[in-house]
């Protein structure tokens, strides 16, 4: 059974698959032991989900035996790193994309699913709610972090994760849990207003795990895996926890054969 991976001076523990089914099998399986092992040790199972496409293969393999059969769901706390602003219903929604892959076909309590609040008024309104939300749920007095016992992202071809993109402020903002930012207007991206957590929840993280597949993510992954950058995606390096990197082959082009 794999445990978290552990974290060698800064860097992650790769793993390269040929197939994807393999990756998510892999990502499904470290979800899994990373749950029963959060639930064994501290009673509860938190998690930050990714938004995007990548992980609805890990998704939904989650909403069937035996993977749905392992997860304490009773147990578990669902988050998201990062939402647009649009209504849950939105086919751009990441709680509606999520909820379709797993969330709607397993047994968790409805409280354990905190949806990012996007019917507020407006995005800085969503955000401070969603942190008053997290410091409820990790009890946090004033200035504390939330230690996610699992925070998944994926990476987007400019280097992004959640919704931290390269050159914005909110990649340096060191006091707030939860941001409201705008995607970059660039094709394919999506020009949604978004809410998302900060780099301090991520790197407070008992252990994270990125997923990343295609030809398109490469360049992105060959930078943040290969040296330090002003890449999002290579900040991404939790102070006391595991970083579990999970590619197809792809993706791990541009890495060192020794990485692949
Ligand atoms: C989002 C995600 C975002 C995503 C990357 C990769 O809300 O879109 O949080 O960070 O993980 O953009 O997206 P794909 O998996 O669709 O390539």
């Amino acid at each position: 059974m794999m445990r978290p991976a552990d974290v060698t001076e800064g860097r992650a523990e790769i793993r390269a698959f040929d197939e994807l089914d393999e990756l998510f099998a892999s990502a499904a399986d470290h979800l899994v032991v990373t749950a029963e092992q959060a639930v064994e040790e501290r009673g509860e199972f938190r998690i930050a989900l990714s938004g995007g496409s990548t992980p609805e293969g890990l998704y939904r393999r989650l909403a069937v035996a035996p993977d749905r059969d392992r997860v304490p769901w009773d147990r578990t706390q669902v988050f998201w790193g990062d939402e647009r602003w649009v209504p849950h219903d939105d086919p751009d929604s990441n709680f509606r994309m999520a909820w379709e892959c797993f969330l709607g076909d397993v047994p968790i309590p409805e409280d354990n699913v905190h949806r990012v609040p996007t019917g507020l008024p407006d995005p800085q309104r969503t955000a401070e709610r969603y942190e008053d939300t997290l410091r409820a749920v990790f009890s946090l007095p004033a200035e504390g972090l939330p230690r996610f016992d699992l925070v998944l992202l994926g990476v987007g071809e400019d280097g992004h994760v959640a919704s931290l993109f390269p050159g914005d402020p909110a990649l340096y903002e060191r006091r707030r849990l939860v941001v409201a930012v705008r995607a970059p207007e660039r094709p394919g991206m999506l020009p949604h207003a978004r809410v998302t957590m900060t780099l301090e929840v991520f790197n407070a993280a008992r252990d994270v795990m990125v997923l990343a597949a295609g030809e398109s993510k490469a360049e992105a992954v060959g930078r943040a895996l290969e040296e330090p950058s002003d890449l999002p995606a290579s900040q991404v390096l939790p102070r006391a926890g595991g970083l579990l990197w999970l590619l197809d082959r792809a993706a791990a082009a541009r890495l060192p054969e020794e990485l692949q």
